[in-house]
């Protein structure tokens, strides 16, 4: 049998499917030490739940000030910082922003992500569902993660940040540069290329902003141009285009990542699907279900910043920790048997994967629509649902991505 030592976290086989490591880890090493990729700081993974929840909940001994640890190299290279010299500075505000910054940019933009704005986009989601549902249901079959996943949020996000249908391939191309940024090791073409990218989705952004300080309207951007706290600074365009540029990366990739893996959860478990399809009252807490095994953020980084002790493992000031939700979703001790897919499980809304306290995630209640209008109008308009061929997980270790997902269904009439 394998023992934890035999395992290499950062295999990307392993990353591809975790689980049997996680349930050794949990037991032997919860606060387990990773080779780590600095010299000057060690790395140590955490994946049971209450000590994830530990972690979480401490902001000051766990910073999420981290972006120096994803910064590209534009500090010591000379025509990268002439690129970004023509847009606006890139700010910490949110993710990895700290209390008390963090309290201002939240409280701020809170006042955009209401239940009242997320209610009022329900038609729009139903509409861009059913499109998306009527250009593929015709052929009986559809590969499910670049004809729904993929568009759905980046159409929901766009019609709300005002970027019309027109402009939607350059605007995944940005959502494409961010994310290439702090997942993968770029080359030096590639970092000057993304960073252009950056320049110009600030220029757009200052646009769209700059016409609805004149002529706001009903969508978020214009709410979060308007935002006000008593007591507080608006938020200024630098701020802006940092939010919205978080919005992209913690939006998109997310909700495609977590519209898959429930279609493929689906589809995996027939008799499941069948339950749900027959009583479609189960569908939020399926939807929660899906967020629980599948953990579409797997990980997050926090700096421990002083010397602390977290169970019985002593952490040196400068370490840095990865939390990871995916772990901690299928523990034992909080979830029964928790590798099981149960459209019925009573607590599955206390998976973590929306995060904990202070950086909760702000797109939660979005992301959650998204994901029930969406299977509700697939299970409405689509039966029989199978896999027509092998699947594939792309090697991530924040995202849990699917690359394809071919599936094969009967209309129904
Ligand atoms: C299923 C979809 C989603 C998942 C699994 C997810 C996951 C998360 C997690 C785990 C965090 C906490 C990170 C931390 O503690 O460091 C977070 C924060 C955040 N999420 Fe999401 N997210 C999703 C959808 C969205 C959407 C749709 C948006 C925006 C439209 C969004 C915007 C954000 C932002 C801005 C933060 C930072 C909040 C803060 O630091 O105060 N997310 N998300």
């Amino acid at each position: 049998m394998k023992q934890l030592s035999d395992y290499n976290f950062f295999d990307p086989e392993l990353l591809v499917c975790p689980y049997e490591f996680y349930k050794l880890a949990r037991e032997e090493a919860p606060i387990m030490e990773l080779p780590s990729p600095r010299t000057d700081a060690k790395l140590f993974l955490v994946t049971r739940y209450d000590l994830v929840i530990e972690i979480l909940k401490d902001t000051k001994v766990f910073s999420s000030n981290f972006s120096t640890l994803l910064a590209g190299k534009e500090e010591s290279d000379d025509e990268l910082q002439k690129i970004y010299a023509q847009g606006w500075p890139q700010i910490n505000t949110l993710l990895t922003a700290d209390p008390p910054e963090h309290e201002r940019f939240r409280a701020l933009v809170n006042k955009a992500f209401t239940s009242s704005r997320i209610n009022k986009m329900h038609d729009l989601i139903q509409q861009i569902v059913d499109e998306l549902i009527d250009s593929f249901i015709g052929q009986n079959q559809c590969e499910f993660v670049s004809e729904f996943a993929v568009p759905l949020p980046i159409k929901v996000i766009a019609q709300q940040l005002g970027v019309p249908q027109t402009d939607l391939p350059q605007f995944k191309q940005w959502s494409d540069a961010f994310i290439a940024r702090l997942g993968h090791r770029l080359s030096r073409e590639q970092e000057i290329e993304c960073a252009k990218d950056v320049v110009a989705f600030q220029h757009y952004f200052h646009d769209v902003i700059e016409s609805r300080k004149k002529q706001p309207q009903d969508d978020l951007i214009s709410d979060l141009v308007q935002a006000k706290v008593l007591g507080e600074r608006s938020l200024n365009t630098a701020e802006l285009l940092s939010i919205i540029q978080q919005i992209l990366v913690a939006g998109n990739e997310t909700v495609t990542s977590a519209l898959a893996g429930g279609m493929l959860l689906l589809a995996k478990n027939q008799e499941q699907m069948k339950l749900l399809q027959t009583d479609l009252s189960q569908l939020e807490n399926f939807v929660e279900e899906v967020l629980r095994m599948e953990s579409p953020t797997a990980g997050m980084w926090r700096v421990v910043t002083q010397d602390t002790k977290l169970g019985d493992v002593d952490l040196e000031a400068g370490s840095l920790v990865m939390v990871r939700f995916d772990a901690a979703n299928r523990d034992p001790i909080k979830f029964q048997e928790g590798e099981r897919f149960d459209v019925r499980r009573h607590n599955a809304s206390n998976h973590l994967s929306f995060g904990y306290g202070t950086h909760f995630c702000l797109g939660a209640m979005l992301a959650r629509k998204e994901m029930q209008i969406a299977y509700e109008r697939l299970l409405l308009r689509l039966k029989n649902i199978r896999l027509a061929q092998d699947y594939q997980y792309s090697p991530n270790i924040l995202m849990r991505s699917l690359k394809h997902l071919y599936i094969e269904f009967d209309k129904i009439a």
